[in-house]
């Protein structure tokens, strides 16, 4: 046994990620436990109910749809958000919640501002940086505000559509022709797993490409498409001044574009945790994967995603909690540094605690302040 608190990983969640959430927390759980922690696992299923699996819990080649209904697996509940959260809170010895959730209500900050008001340790970056890193837009805006390499971008709130879609229709016209390739990756401002995502050929397919991203957010954002640009990823791990960064990786995907089908379907993308880039190249990657991690204030970790087209680097986004399965890029890419998918468990959730410890000490009451 080690000295760390017990560890509870919350799985699941109610968004389109949660089946990759799935296989990423119980990959975690099972490390943590073999390396002799005390784990419970937490699936919250897709109306956001949140369920305890039996102590000891072990996933043992189950598949993955098994956890849509938690209750055959033995599981208590279900419960409501709150009734879980007093319930994190109120355990002891206190617990480290480790967030293996993706996509929005998981990685937003909605489940890290959860625990930070009752006071609860957990994983990975705050509340502000969870949601600008979610955020499409902000991420974007802020990147660019200190120099960092972002593809440009227009912003098209849904109700700005509703009302003029003529005059909003004349602006991506305008935007697309001035770009170097007239075709737009039209997206959902605040998702991931590449869902809502169209690429608009020519401007007869936008319409559809803006309803399909506004089924799922009330904003989107229309970028200019770089052809034939490769996916590079690297890893960030760390707090403060303390940054490791390892990669970058590579995704070779199967379809026109990393789309969900490319990134979910067994054999269609291949991947390599060593990108074949110049020694130039990875250093800038890693300066900038730094960069846009501290500009968004994160913690703990972050996979940072670019684009390369040709010679030329584009940043694309920010993944505070990155897909965490076996095979993902993120977890494997540190074997470079030594680091086993065990131990970057055990570094996040370390950093976690030491993250919570020094929060603690630093709350002001009435009594503190100046007379
Ligand atoms: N502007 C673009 N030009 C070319 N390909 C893009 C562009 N934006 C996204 N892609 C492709 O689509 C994939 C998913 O886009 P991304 O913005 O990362 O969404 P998600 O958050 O869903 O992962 C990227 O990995 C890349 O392959
Ligand atoms: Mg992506």
């Amino acid at each position: 046994m080690t000295d760390r608190p017990p560890i509870v990983v919350l799985l699941g969640g109610p968004s389109a990620e949660h089946d990759v959430s799935i296989v990423s927390g119980t990959a975690i759980a099972d490390a943590l436990a073999d390396a002799g922690h005390d784990v419970a696992q937490v699936v919250i299923d897709l109306d956001g109910a949140w369920w305890w699996l039996p102590a000891g819990h072990r996933r043992d080649g189950r598949p993955q749809s098994v956890y849509d209904d938690p209750a055959l697996l033995g599981a208590s509940g279900p419960t409501t958000v709150g009734a879980a959260i007093d319930r994190l809170a109120a355990a002891d010895p206190a617990p480290v919640v480790f967030i293996a959730l993706h996509g929005p209500f998981g990685e937003d900050g909605t489940v890290q501002a959860l625990l930070e008001a009752a006071g609860v340790a957990y994983t990975g970056s705050g509340v502000a940086a969870s949601a600008i890193g979610m955020d499409k837009t902000l991420f974007k805006r802020l990147c660019r505000g200190i120099g960092l390499p972002v593809v440009d971008w227009r912003e098209i709130p849904a109700d700005r559509w509703a009302a003029d879609s003529a005059a909003v229709r004349a602006e991506l016209d305008a935007f697309a022709a001035s770009a170097e390739d007239r075709r737009l990756m039209v997206k959902p401002a605040r998702l991931g797993s590449s869902v809502g995502m169209t690429l608009v050929h020519d401007p007869s397919e936008l319409d559809g490409a803006l309803a399909e991203a506004f089924r799922h957010d009330t904003l989107a954002l229309a970028e200019t498409y770089l052809p034939g640009a490769r996916d590079l990823e690297v890893a960030v791990i760390g707090s403060g001044a303390k940054l490791e960064l390892y990669g970058p990786g590579e995704i070779v995907s199967g379809h026109e574009f990393y789309d969900y089908a490319a990134k979910y379907t067994a054999g269609l993308s291949e991947t390599s945790t060593r990108a074949e880039v110049t020694d130039a190249q990875r250093a800038t990657l890693k300066k900038i994967a730094r960069d846009a991690f501290r500009v968004i204030g994160g913690d703990g970790f972050s996979r940072v995603d670019f684009l390369l087209v040709g010679e030329r680097i584009v940043l694309s986004e920010i993944n505070t909690i990155p897909g965490f399965t076996p095979i993902s890029l993120f977890p494997t890419m540190p074997a470079e540094g030594g680091y086993s998918f065990t131990d970057v468990c055990i570094r996040i959730v370390d950093i976690a605690i030491e993250r919570h410890a020094a929060r603690a000490g630093r709350r002001l009451s009435p009594a503190d302040l100046p007379r």
